[in-house]
This record gives C-alpha cells, sequence and structure tokens, in this order.
C-alpha cells in the first residue's frame, strides 16, 4: 500500500447516509441503525434512495421501531444520474450502498465516492465488479483518500475478519504465522430478490464475456495485481473428508469470492500472512454417514442450480416463477431462526522439521447471515469508517473489510452481539 500521508477529511452534513434503504436489505439495515444509533444524537445519518415516496413509507415504518426515526433526513438520487451521486457523494462521510446488482447500479456511485473523498461500503459479492473497481480507481482513491471497502455482508466479513483474527492468535501465542487457513462454514438462512438477481446477473455477464469468466476462475483475480500467482487453485467442487476439520465437506458457493477477497487483503497487508499463505473455504457437514449424505445431497443441489441458471431461457423462467423477486426475501420469522457459524483451522509449519502448530476460530451469528448479521456487519462498517479515526487505517484504496478496518470492526461486531473467538487446537 502507499505510504504517503491521507488528505485530511472534508466536513460533511452526515457521517453516514444509508443508500438504497428502500429494498429489501436497505430496510433491515435502515431499522438495526435506528436500533442502535437513533435518528441523530450519537451519529447523523440519512436515508438514501430514488423515490421520495418509497423513502417517506420507509421512514413512516421507522417511527413504529423509534418515534423519533420521522426527524431522519432523505436524500434523492439514481444510480443512472451522476451529478445526484456527485451531490450525495458530497453530503456524507460515508456512503453505506444496498442497491444492487452492484455491477449494473453500483460503478458511478464508486466513482462518485473516490472524486468526493468520501468512504464506501458495500455488500457486493461481485468479484468481476470488484476487479473493475480496482482498476478504475484504486490507484485514485489512494490519491484522494476515499476508502472504498466492498464486501461487507456475509460475504466476505466473517472469512476475511475470521482469518485475521486467527493469524494474530496464532502470532501472540507461538510467534508464528499460519501458512494455511481453512475455512467451514456452516448456515440457515434465506435469499432475498437482489441478491438472487445479483448472482443471476453475474452467471450472465460470465457467458457473454471471457474477461468476466477469467476474473471468476482466477483465484488471484482481486490481488492489486492480477496476474499474480500463489500456491491456491480451483475451489472445492465435489464432496470430501477433511482431516483437519474432522466432518464431510463439499463447495460452498460465496468461497470464490470470500477466498479471493482474503487473499486481497493479505496482499493489501503487504503479505503479512505470506507470500505461499494458502486459503481455502468449504461448506462444513457431520462427521458420520449422515453427514456425507447430506454434504453429496447439498452438493448435487448446488451443481444442479447453477447448470439451470447457466441456460439462458430456464434462469429467465426460474426469475419469473420459483425466485423471489427484488423487495420480496426472508420474513422476520425466518430470519430469526437463521444462523451461521464459520470455523477456521489455521496451520503454522514451523522450519527445522518441528510438528505443525494448529491454532481454531469460530465467527458466528444468531440470525439469518444474509439480513439480520449482514445488517449488523455493514452497518458497523460505515460507523467504524465514520467515526473511528485512527483505530483503523486511512489509507485510501479500494481495500477489504480486513485491511481497512481490521481487528476494529471485529471489537464492534462482539459489541453487536456477533461471536468472533480463537482457541489453542486440543
Ligand atoms: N453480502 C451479503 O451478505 C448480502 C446480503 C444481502 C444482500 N446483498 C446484496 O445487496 C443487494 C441488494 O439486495 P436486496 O435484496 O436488498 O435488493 P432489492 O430489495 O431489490 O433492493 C434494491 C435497492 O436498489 C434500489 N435501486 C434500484 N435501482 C436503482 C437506481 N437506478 N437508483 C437508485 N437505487 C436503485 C431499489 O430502489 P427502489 O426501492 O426504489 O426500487 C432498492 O432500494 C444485492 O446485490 C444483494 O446481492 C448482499
Amino acid at each position: 500500500m502507499a505510504t504517503a500521508s491521507p488528505p485530511p477529511r472534508p466536513s460533511r452534513p452526515f457521517d453516514v447516509v444509508m443508500w438504497g434503504a428502500t429494498g429489501f436489505t436497505g430496510k433491515i439495515v435502515a431499522e438495526r441503525m435506528l436500533l442502535t444509533y437513533g435518528a441523530g444524537r450519537s451519529l447523523r445519518w440519512a436515508l438514501g434512495g430514488r423515490s421520495r415516496e418509497k423513502l417517506e413509507k420507509v421512514r413512516a415504518d421507522l417511527r413504529a421501531v423509534d418515534p423519533a426515526a420521522g426527524e431522519l433526513p432523505i436524500l434523492l438520487g439514481d444510480s443512472r444520474d451522476r451529478a445526484s451521486l456527485d451531490a450525495l457523494a458530497a453530503s456524507a462521510r460515508v456512503v453505506a450502498s444496498t442497491v444492487g446488482p452492484f455491477a449494473v447500479h453500483g460503478r458511478e456511485l464508486v466513482a462518485a465516492c473516490v472524486d468526493a473523498a468520501t468512504d464506501y461500503c458495500d455488500l457486493t459479492g461481485e468479484a468481476h465488479f470488484v476487479r473493475d473497481m480496482i482498476d478504475a480507481h484504486h490507484a485514485r482513491a489512494q490519491a484522494t483518500g476515499a476508502r472504498i471497502v466492498h464486501a461487507c455482508g456475509y460475504d466476505s466479513i466473517p472469512s476475511d475478519l475470521g482469518t485475521l483474527m486467527v493469524q494474530g492468535h496464532m502470532r501472540e501465542k507461538h510467534g508464528a504465522r499460519c501458512a494455511e487457513v481453512k475455512c467451514f462454514a456452516s448456515l440457515k438462512g434465506g435469499f432475498s430478490g437482489g441478491t438472487v438477481a445479483s448472482m443471476l446477473n453475474m452467471v450472465e455477464e460470465a457467458s457473454r464475456d471471457r474477461g468476466v469468466r477469467r476474473v471468476l476462475a482466477n483465484p488471484y483475480s482481486l490481488d492489486p495485481d492480477r496476474t499474480e500467482r500463489g500456491p491456491d487453485a480451483r475451489d472445492q467442487l465435489g464432496v470430501r473428508w477433511d482431516a483437519d476439520a474432522g466432518r464431510w465437506t463439499g463447495p460452498f458457493v460465496m468461497a470464490p469470492f470470500n477466498a479471493r477477497v482474503v487473499r486481497r487483503t493479505n496482499a493489501l497487508l503487504d503479505y503479512a500472512y505470506g507470500r505461499d499463505f494458502r486459503y481455502s473455504e468449504a461448506m462444513g457437514f457431520g462427521a458420520g454417514p449422515g453427514g456425507l449424505l447430506t454434504a453429496a445431497a447439498v452438493t448435487g443441489a448446488i451443481a444442479g442450480a447453477f447448470a439451470v441458471a447457466t441456460v439462458a431461457p430456464l434462469r429467465r423462467l426460474l426469475e419469473k416463477t420459483l425466485l423471489p423477486a427484488p423487495g420480496e426475501g426472508p420474513s422476520k420469522e425466518e430470519r430469526d431462526a437463521g444462523f451461521f457459524a464459520s470455523r477456521f483451522v489455521g496451520t503454522a509449519r514451523p522450519e527445522g522439521g518441528a510438528a505443525p502448530v494448529r491454532v481454531l476460530g469460530t465467527v458466528k451469528g444468531a440470525s439469518d447471515p444474509g439480513y439480520g448479521e449482514t445488517a449488523k456487519m455493514l452497518s458497523e462498517s460505515a460507523v467504524c469508517l465514520a467515526l473511528d479515526g485512527d483505530a483503523i487505517s486511512r489509507r485510501g484504496g479500494v481495500l477489504t473489510p480486513a485491511a481497512c478496518m481490521g481487528m476494529r470492526l471485529v471489537e464492534r461486531l462482539r459489541a453487536a452481539g456477533m461471536t468472533f473467538e480463537t482457541s489453542e487446537a486440543s
């Protein structure tokens, strides 16, 4: 990363603008912001979107949570109107965006934030979009001081901060670094219309653009230098027994994105995890025959869903019939019944042939990962960028949650009720 000190921060009317507050996820994030930070007392924040009428309805509904919500300012703009995005970016210290698919709606907003030296965080899991933002804006964001932090939701905060935490434990307790970290994910949760639209848009763009396919295939495609090579190869595709986890594993649908974010963090931290660092992610299942059967069933279902999604007419049929439409998603009861747990095994291999040292990590959330827990992750990322001053990196660029906010964000998420724990492997 650049070593020059960043330009001074301009003062702004708002600490945070919650951009996309009318969407399924945006409403949940806005409610969480209100419950945690009130309507302007400890944090100056505003609701942003493209429809005044819809935003007023969101604000009116939020009054049932806290009557002070009526005081929340409303900011208007449109992702296709650059001038409106420039005005939005100039009004805030941080823009937190849930307006996706990001490859469709996110490009001009990132450009506006970079130009205005405004910090930005979002929920994208679209690797080709992040690659394009790195190419277009990383150097200029370093110059303006704008911190552009993608992937501040379930994709990829548990993976990125979990790895940072396990590496920290290994360093503190053993004076070593993990040459390898494996992450095993388990979860119960649903999908919203915007998430489905983002995944299908990525499949569609990949089907017609070789450049997108290359980004999705290259394990190091989000590294600063996209020609970077390292020891990791392709993401897990089939069912495997993993001796480190002591359980059956299968492919995890978000692993390709999360793993590239973790590798970018390593590069942005000047290879603090090592140039030979290996990272992988899989779904973790049980240890017995039941675990094997579930792993096989889930793997088959994922492969089937991807096969269907790559056929354009079937994809459109799915979108129109079975899948949630934009604005729809899991009910409050379904969200409350959800959870996620990401378990990490970090391995250091001391020189001189001594036995490997292993440490364990867990990141857990007690509601639906994509919505209840993501609302915590995005809102705390935004507030961390706005208020945490020297406790986080002040350097601009197209960053990752761990490289920019590091353990300060872990502290915030612990305070928000998420679990971040490490221990020695027995
Ligand atoms: N990383 C994660 O864990 C995670 C979790 C949840 C969601 N997500 C991502 O978040 C994104 C949103 O998902 P969602 O289900 O909440 O979507 P959604 O309900 O469809 O909401 C989309 C939002 O974008 C707004 N929008 C659409 N076109 C716009 C335009 N031209 N200008 C300004 N705003 C515009 C919509 O405004 P209107 O209401 O006016 O239409 C709405 O506020 C998706 O990309 C999804 O993948 C990620």
